[in-house]
């Protein structure tokens, strides 16, 4: 979005990110979880929430349905609603990762694009991108919300999978394969990762 404002100038204050990270003795980082309605980001990311809480993180989760209620309740499923959804979505992030904490997004965030605007807008190795995956007859099985027979019967028009694309990652950060692991076994894949990149220590 082109900037509408202006006669605007950046402020920094005396407390850095650094300073904010070093109390909080982890990074600050935005950990963004992608993948198909269904896959699995919300429950993976509620676990790893807690995981990381229960270690002394500072840790939030941005979640689609909740924060399509306040935020973006403005916004539909139109591409460049979507589009719009996560560029928010990406600066609130980066917000987060600014002020020392794991910021865990859980947005099916379809376009390749639109993702890859949000990595940019953070350092190297502060934007952890995980393809939660699984294959659309597995969540259209688990189908939690009802949401896919809904499509399906032609009642959600643009809808994930069905009648609007999704664009897998290409150089994701890790991939989940939620058919396959348990919600368990994904929260340590991706706890192990955040120890090895020393995230979290
Ligand atoms: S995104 O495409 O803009 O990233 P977001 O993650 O915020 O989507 O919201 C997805 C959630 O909205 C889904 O989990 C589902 O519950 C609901 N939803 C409602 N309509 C649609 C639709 N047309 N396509 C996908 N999800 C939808």
């Amino acid at each position: 979005m082109n900037q509408k404002s202006t006669n605007v100038v950046w402020h920094d204050t005396e407390i850095t990110k650094l300073d904010r990270e070093e109390r909080n003795g982890h990074r600050g980082v935005v950990i963004w979880m992608t993948g198909l309605s269904g896959s699995g980001k919300s429950t993976v990311a509620t676990k790893l929430q807690k995981e990381l809480f229960d270690r002394g993180c500072q840790v939030y989760i941005l979640d689609g349905d909740n924060i399509r209620h306040g935020l973006n309740s403005d916004l539909g499923f139109s591409p460049a609603d979507r589009e719009e959804n996560i560029r928010r979505i990406g600066e609130v992030a980066k917000l987060f990762a600014d002020a020392g904490m794991i910021a865990i997004t859980a947005f099916i965030s379809p376009y390749r694009q639109d993702r890859d605007l949000n990595r940019a807008l953070l350092k190297k190795g502060e934007f952890i991108e995980i393809f939660v995956k699984a294959p659309l007859r597995i969540c259209e099985e688990r189908d939690p919300k009802g949401l896919y027979q809904k499509a399906r019967a032609g009642n959600i028009p643009e809808f994930t999978g069905i009648s609007a694309p999704y664009e897998e990652p290409l150089e994701p950060e890790l991939v989940i394969e939620t058919d396959k692991l348990s919600v368990e076994e994904s929260t340590q894949t991706i706890i192990d990762y955040l120890y090895k990149k020393e995230v979290i220590q």
